[in-house]
């Protein structure tokens, strides 16, 4: 199925299209890793909306992204509770761990560092999400367990990606 036929399918769920935009972001950012101006201006082409609709959105939210991100994207919280649980500390660690400052990518691709409001996760603080996962009550040796599991896992989630990447025709 193509992201065109994706977008439309969802979006019949909607009763309006400018309602559909989030989940027809979802999909784009599925399809292509992230979301550049003409991928934004698509969807809006698609769903016969507004572009300026869907740029607010894809500007406005963290979980959509308008540069490319390392194959994991680690979205630390540094809202209050995970603040007052730690969440500066893990920054400084995951900064050195990693040789990058936030909001850069590692050099190999993998990593992408960045800091994000709650994740409405805040009971077990200091919380970062991980694609589509959460991991929380962290600490400095729970963030390198995490890292070197997301380092093995490296090869097979870039395979995932790279057959998502064959499909643009789908
Ligand atoms: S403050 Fe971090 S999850 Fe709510």
């Amino acid at each position: 199925m193509s992201m065109r036929e994706k977008i439309e399918a969802a979006a019949a769920r909607y009763p309006n299209q400018r309602s559909a935009i989030m989940p027809a972001l979802l999909i784009a950012q599925k399809e292509h890793g992230y979301l550049p101006g003409p991928v934004l201006e698509e969807v809006a082409d698609i769903l016969g909306v507004e572009r300026i609709w869907v740029y607010e959105l894809a500007t406005f939210y963290t979980l959509f992204h308008t540069e490319p991100v390392g194959l994991f994207h680690l979205q630390l919280c540094d809202n209050v509770s995970c603040m007052l649980c730690g969440s500066d500390e893990l920054l400084k660690h995951l900064e050195a761990m990693l040789a990058i400052s936030k909001d850069e990518t590692t050099p190999d691709g993998l990593f992408t560092l960045s800091t994000v409001e709650c994740l409405g996760a805040c009971e077990m603080a200091p919380v970062m999400q991980v694609g589509d996962d959460y991991h929380g009550n962290l600490d400095v040796a729970q963030v390198d367990a995490l890292l070197d599991s997301l380092r093995a896992r490296a090869p097979q989630a870039a395979g995932v990606e790279h057959a998502s990447a064959q499909r643009p025709g789908e």
